[in-house]
C-alpha cells in the first residue's frame, strides 16, 4: 500500500482485540464464576434513578439526541457546586476520551508530555504518542511511590505541553498532597498545561487532597478529568468530562461533533448527577471493602500500599504474572503490574464482600500451596 496514503503526523498503536469484562471473557475450564476485580469498577452499579432515566430515553431512540451536551454540563455543575458554570466543562465519551480530547487539542509533533510512573501510563501514552508527542518520565520515588515535584519541574522545558498528574494515582492508590500540587502549579510555565486525572477523587478521605477546582476558578492552566465509571457505577456507559477555565474548556469543546453524546448517556449522566446520595452510599461501601481487604493483607503478612481509591496495589511473593495466572485459573481477574515495571505488583479492585472473601481465600490457598 502506498505510504502517502497515511497521515504522516499520526502513528496509531497496533489494534488490540482484548476481552475484558466477565460477559465477554472465555471462562477457564472448570471455572463457574468470574470475579471482575481488574478494572476498578463499582459493584453496586448505578443509581436506580439512572436506570429509569435510561429506560425513558430509550423510548425515543429513533430521534437524535440534543445537539449539544449543555443540559448534562448544567447537571455536572449542579453536582460540583463551587460556582462552576457550564462553560468550564466539556464532556467526553469516557474519561479516556476526555484525555484524548485534551491531547488532540494541544499536542503537536515534538511536544513533550511528562508522566510520573508507575501511573496510568498506558493510557497517557496512547493518547499522546500517536500525535507525535514525546513522553518524558519523572518517576515517583522508588518503594514509597512519593510524588517528586522537584523531578517533574526539572523535566519541564520549552517543549513541555502537558504534565499528567493522576490523583489519587493508579496503580499505587496514593494521594499526591496539596502542597506538592501547589508547588507544581506555581512552577508551571505559561506554555504548559497540568492535566489532573481525578477519576477516583470521590474515594479520597485524607485532608491533604488538593482542591484542584480552585486552580480552575483562579484561571490557571489546569484541566481536571472526571469519569462516571467509578463512584457513579457507570463504566459500561462510557461517560466522562473535563473541568477547565472557559478559554480552555471552550477550545477543547470546539473539537466535538454535534450530537457528540448519545441520548442514553445524556439522560443517565444527568440522573446520576442528581442522585449524590447514591454516590455517597457507593463510596462508603467501597471504602469499607478496601479497609476489609487491607485487614486481610495484614493478616496474611502481604505488603500493600495505602489506598485512597477503590483498589489496592499489593506485593506478590512470586512473579506477579504467575500469581495472576493462578488467580485466573480460579476465575479471579486482577491486574498484574508488569507493564508498569512492577514485576511483583498486582492491583486488585474492591468488589462486593462475597467476591473479596472469595479472592482472599483463593490467594491464601495459592500462598499456602507454594509455601509447602
Ligand atoms: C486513572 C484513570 N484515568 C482514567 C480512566 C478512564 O476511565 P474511563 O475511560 O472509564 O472513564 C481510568 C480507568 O480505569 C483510570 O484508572
Amino acid at each position: 500500500m502506498s505510504k502517502e496514503l497515511f497521515n504522516p503526523y499520526i502513528e496509531p498503536f497496533t489494534r488490540v482485540d482484548r476481552r475484558a469484562s466477565p460477559e465477554d471473557l472465555r471462562q477457564p475450564p472448570g471455572v463457574d464464576t468470574l470475579y471482575p476485580l481488574a478494572n476498578n469498577e463499582n459493584p453496586l452499579g448505578p443509581s436506580p434513578r439512572v436506570l429509569e432515566a435510561i429506560n425513558d430515553a430509550a423510548q425515543s431512540l429513533s430521534y437524535y439526541p440534543e445537539f449539544s451536551d449543555l443540559a448534562l454540563r448544567e447537571a455536572i455543575c449542579g453536582a460540583l457546586g463551587r460556582g462552576l458554570a457550564p462553560d468550564s466543562i466539556f464532556t467526553g465519551c469516557s474519561g479516556f476520551e476526555t484525555l484524548e480530547l485534551i491531547a488532540r487539542a494541544f499536542l503537536r509533533p515534538g511536544d513533550e508530555v511528562i508522566l510520573s510512573p508507575p501511573t496510568f501510563s498506558g493510557a497517557y501514552k496512547k493518547v499522546a504518542e500517536p500525535l507525535g508527542a514525546k513522553v518524558v518520565e519523572a518517576p515517583l520515588a522508588p518503594e514509597t511511590f512519593r510524588y517528586r515535584t522537584d523531578a517533574v519541574l526539572r523535566a519541564v522545558n520549552e517543549s513541555t505541553k502537558l504534565i499528567m498528574l493522576c490523583n489519587p494515582n493508579n496503580p499505587t492508590g496514593a494521594v499526591i498532597p496539596a502542597d506538592a500540587v501547589d508547588e507544581l502549579v506555581r512552577g508551571l510555565p505559561d506554555h504548559a498545561l497540568l492535566v489532573v486525572d481525578e477519576v477516583y477523587h470521590h474515594f479520597v478521605e485524607t485532608p491533604d487532597f488538593p482542591d484542584s477546582i480552585q486552580y480552575v476558578l483562579a484561571e490557571k492552566n489546569v484541566v481536571i478529568v472526571h469519569s462516571f465509571s467509578k463512584a457513579y457505577g457507570l463504566a459500561g456507559l462510557r461517560l466522562g468530562y473535563g473541568i477547565a477555565k472557559p478559554a480552555i474548556a471552550n477550545y477543547i469543546a470546539g473539537l466535538l461533533r454535534g450530537f457528540h453524546q448519545n441520548k442514553l448517556a445524556l439522560a443517565a449522566g444527568i440522573a446520576a448527577c442528581q442522585d449524590q446520595a447514591h454516590v455517597r452510599r457507593c463510596v462508603d461501601f467501597l471504602r469499607g471493602e478496601v479497609a476489609w481487604l487491607c485487614k486481610q493483607f495484614d493478616r496474611l503478612d502481604i505488603k500493600y500500599w495505602k489506598s485512597s481509591t477503590n483498589f489496592i496495589l499489593f506485593e506478590t511473593r512470586m512473579p506477579a504474572e504467575d500469581l495472576n495466572q493462578q488467580l485466573l485459573q480460579r476465575g479471579f481477574l486482577v491486574r498484574a503490574q508488569t507493564q508498569n515495571n512492577l514485576p511483583f505488583g498486582i492491583r486488585v479492585s474492591a468488589g462486593a464482600r462475597a467476591s473479596n472473601q472469595a479472592f482472599i481465600s483463593a490467594l491464601e490457598a495459592i500462598l499456602n500451596a507454594t509455601a509447602n
